[in-house]
């Protein structure tokens, strides 16, 4: 166990998933920061992914989720899921096993001087349903055991009722003006026609205070690039969240500046948009600001809002004023120089 912060605080017990690829480099130079930060929080720490898989057999080791639902308040890094065969995806079971239905992206500028400005929209996707559920299966044809491929997307009233109530309270909560809905229900007329209706009618009782209208993915996937102005927060379904929040990242820079959270009546999980990038793992070069921007939601989760404000405002003098950057922003710092430049700035 890592103890953070001030001892005179009341500490907060808190999970940290260390995670696979660059996971362990981003973690630690979070931690560091977030100890400089004074961030409240008591970590136990468990590793998840392929380095648990290697020494417990599980991707996701029971005594962690033991951990989780009693701090009920997680920290995450990525974790690999290997393509095509193999096991099924650590990040989306941990979505289910604590019914974390609300995927909550925020995409703000972080850099001036790219082609948009003062970029500030919210993502909030459906993280339990539709196309990701899981129901998929081959049929043989012909001797040929994968002629066919099929898969079920799963909605449910239920569900697209909790994750509208949600957002439409998230909107009033954090000031918010408009809400638009994406869907597909020209095509999808039943799986994401369920989705709008539902989104729509839980709406009715705030249109006096929120701005509320729909929108077809692919048309929003092209407004997005031409105008992100026109958008405040974005409510949809599971896979088009997971697009549309990569495209959203890419407006502020990339992968490298996009936290989320993952919220659930219970536990809250805390995490970059991005994944585990085996591209550069180990080389001592990731980008750690969206962890470190998760970790700001996840203060925020604690009420803690002078740390996340002060979390984020240092993040944007070391960007911006001391000019320190790792390279996928353009810059030659390495995560431990990148990460001692911030705490350097809160000490
Ligand atoms: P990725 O997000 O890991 O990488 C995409 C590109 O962005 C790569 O070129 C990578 O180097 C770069 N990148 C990502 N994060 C970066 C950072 N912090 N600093 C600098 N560059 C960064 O996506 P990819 O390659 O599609 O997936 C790799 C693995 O991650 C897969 O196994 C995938 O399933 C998993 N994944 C896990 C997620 C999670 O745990 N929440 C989310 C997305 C993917
Ligand atoms: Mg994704």
């Amino acid at each position: 166990m890592i103890n953070t912060g001030d001892d005179k605080i009341n500490k907060i017990p808190a999970t940290l998933i260390d995670g696979d690829g660059i996971g362990p480099e981003i973690t630690e130079a979070t931690i560091n920061v977030l100890d400089a930060l004074k961030a409240p929080f008591e970590w136990t720490r468990f590793k998840a992914g392929l380095a648990a898989m290697e020494e417990s057999g599980d991707v996701l080791p029971k005594p962690m989720l033991d951990n989780i639902r009693e701090t009920k308040l997680a920290l995450k890094a990525p974790l690999t899921t290997p393509v095509g065969e193999g096991f099924r995806s650590a990040t989306v079971r941990l979505r289910e096993e604590f019914n974390l239905y609300a995927n909550v992206r925020p995409a703000q500028t972080f850099i001036p001087g790219g082609r948009f400005e003062d970029i500030d929209l919210i993502l909030i996707r459906e993280n339990t349903e539709g196309l990701y559920v899981g129901v998929e299966h081959y049929i043989p044809v012909d001797g040929d055991p994968r002629a066919v491929a099929s898969a079920s997307g799963i909605m449910t009233r239920a569900g697209c009722k909790r994750i509208a109530e949600f957002t439409f309270d998230y909107a009033l909560r954090h000031g918010r003006k408009k809400v638009t809905v994406v869907h597909k229900a020209n095509i999808l007329k039943k799986l994401t026609g369920l989705f709008l209706d539902t989104a729509l009618e839980v709406g009715k009782p705030y249109a006096d205070k929120l701005e509320i209208e729909e929108r077809i993915v692919d048309n929003t996937a092209m407004q997005l690039v031409i105008n992100p102005s026109q958008f405040d927060i974005i409510l949809t379904s599971n896979m088009f969240g997971d697009i549309l929040s990569d495209e959203i990242a890419g407006l502020i820079g990339g992968l490298g500046l996009a936290p989320g959270g993952n919220i659930g009546p219970d536990v809250a999980i805390f995490e970059a948009v991005h994944g585990s990038a085996p591209d550069i793992a180990g080389k001592g070069i990731a980008n750690p600001t969206a962890m470190l921007l998760a970790s700001a939601m996840m203060l925020e989760h604690v009420n803690e809002h002078d740390k996340a404000k002060q979390l984020r405002r240092t993040i944007r003098t070391v960007l911006n004023e001391d000019n320190v950057r790792t390279g996928d922003l353009g810059g030659s710092a390495t995560t431990i120089e990148y990460a001692e430049a911030i705490i350097k700035r809160l000490s």
